[in-house]
């Protein structure tokens, strides 16, 4: 599976529990207890939607475990994660329930088969031999893209056309036709070869999932907000702690955090590619939306701080927490890092500074490194983690990291400094 990529799920009545006690943060339980008022029609739903779909979650090179991890606290077992990939099993239901859910991973994807494909012949044979039928309506619109990496098939577009090719030759014996106007709903089709395996997707997600719906216009370096629940998601932070970000730039990390806290659902605000689709019911969409809505937190009593130097960065951050719906749990402020200053205790720093990539910065963003490592120094309760491509980035900090992990913000390839505080008593620590 190829990581940098925008490519890249089952409930059963028996299974059905009451955990919104035992709630990881920000994710709702896997299924609805027995005494909800909405039961009756979940389960009816559930009943007839018993259908299991291969599912794909696909992410950024480095966060496929937090990923398995917000998987596992939703209720999905006998995950498999790969580079880019946590591969699982599921329904209409759970497709729907982790588009809504998911907060690291970049889309949701129904595996339709997977195989060995050397060659164009066994390529094209292979594909039409799978069921399309069982997916695609008749008169579904259905693009193909593709990626061929270190494989002996390599011409892209001729892989996509072949693809193509196979599907509709599926389809003409499947329906009995000879042309299809692909004039209804899209199914976008993926043909990814990774070293001569191909594995052929349709994607139910449509834009990617860090597309939370939340904001128009973004600052200039801004982070992917399925990037910015990574980094939270592999901190120590949780409501009960002070969160700052020194560098919050758009906010994109106090609205995830905020969202996480509030455990609001990260695609609420936001519609999906398969809810076109005809054969899915519609009536689970609206369900695990309602369930959603219910499963909301009230606001943090500690609200997360955002500074930024820029004014202008800061009314973008503002904006985007009042259509996030968090504005009462974030306070931006103009400032600079060096005026960084706090008597709490156990707080946590998560940010993503300027990484000094242009020709010029160098100087600038080494002496903010400099400053970063002067006023985070008193605060030797405090967790702090730093997101940034540049490599002296410890040199300048004046201290090594204990923890580190090699990230992709886009495609530039990061670290991310970690320097874990204590715990305060009766915390755990994560575990990815
Ligand atoms: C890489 S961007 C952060 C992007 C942010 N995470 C987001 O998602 O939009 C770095 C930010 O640091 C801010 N910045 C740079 N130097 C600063 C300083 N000395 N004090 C405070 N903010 C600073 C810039 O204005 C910029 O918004």
């Amino acid at each position: 599976m190829i990581f940098d990529s925008d490519w890249a799920a089952s409930d059963e009545l028996t299974e059905v529990s009451d955990d919104r006690t035992q709630q990881c943060i920000g994710l709702p339980p896997r299924t609805r207890p027995f005494f909800c008022p909405h039961f009756l029609s979940t389960a009816f739903l559930i009943r007839s939607n018993m259908r299991q779909f291969q599912l794909i979650a696909t992410s950024t090179f480095g966060l496929e475990h937090v990923v398995a991890r917000e998987l596992t606290q939703l209720g999905y077992q006998n995950l498999r994660t790969s580079d880019g990939r946590v591969d699982f099993e599921g329904t209409e239901r759970d497709i729907a329930k982790c588009n809504l859910w998911l907060r690291s991973a970049d889309r949701l994807l129904i595996r339709v088969g997977e195989f060995p494909a050397p060659n164009f012949e066994q390529l094209f044979d292979r594909t039409m031999e799978l069921p399309w039928n069982e997916y695609l309506p008749v008169d579904a619109k259905f693009p193909v893209s593709g990626r061929c990496v270190r494989s002996q098939l390599r011409a892209v577009p001729k892989v996509q056309g072949a693809v193509k090719k196979a599907i509709v030759e599926n389809m003409k014996r499947k329906y009995n036709r000879f042309r299809f106007d692909e004039t209804g709903t899209e199914f976008a089709i993926e043909i990814s070869i990774l070293k001569d395996i191909a594995t052929l997707t349709i994607d139910t997600s449509g834009d990617g999932l860090h597309k939370r719906g939340y904001r128009e216009i973004v600052g200039a370096a801004p982070l992917r907000e399925t990037m910015a629940a990574g980094l939270i998601q592999l901190s120590y932070w949780n409501r009960e702690r002070v969160l700052i970000d020194p560098f919050c730039g758009s906010g994109t990390i106090p609205i995830e955090a905020a969202l996480i806290g509030r455990r609001i659902a990260p695609g609420l605000g936001r519609s999906f590619i398969a809810e076109d689709w005809p054969w899915f019911d519609r009536t689970i969409w609206k369900d695990v939306r309602t369930e959603a809505k219910d499963l909301k937190l009230p606001r943090i009593s500690d609200p997360i701080l955002g500074f930024d130097h820029d004014p202008g960065a800061i009314r973008l951050s503002e904006r985007g927490a009042t259509e996030a719906g968090v504005a009462s749990d974030i306070r931006f402020k103009v400032q600079e890092v060096s005026e960084l200053q706090t008597s709490r205790e156990y707080g946590c720093i998560i940010c993503n500074p300027p990484y000094g990539e242009r020709l010029g910065e160098t100087h600038e963003v080494e002496a903010v490194y400099r400053e970063m490592g002067r006023v985070f120094a008193p605060l030797e309760t405090w967790s702090i983690y730093v997101l940034t491509s540049n490599p002296w980035f410890e040199k300048h900090f004046g201290m090594r990291a204990p923890r580190r992990r090699k990230l992709y913000n886009g495609r530039l390839e990061c670290q991310y400094y970690q320097y874990p505080g204590p715990a305060p008593r009766s915390e755990e620590p994560p575990t990815v």
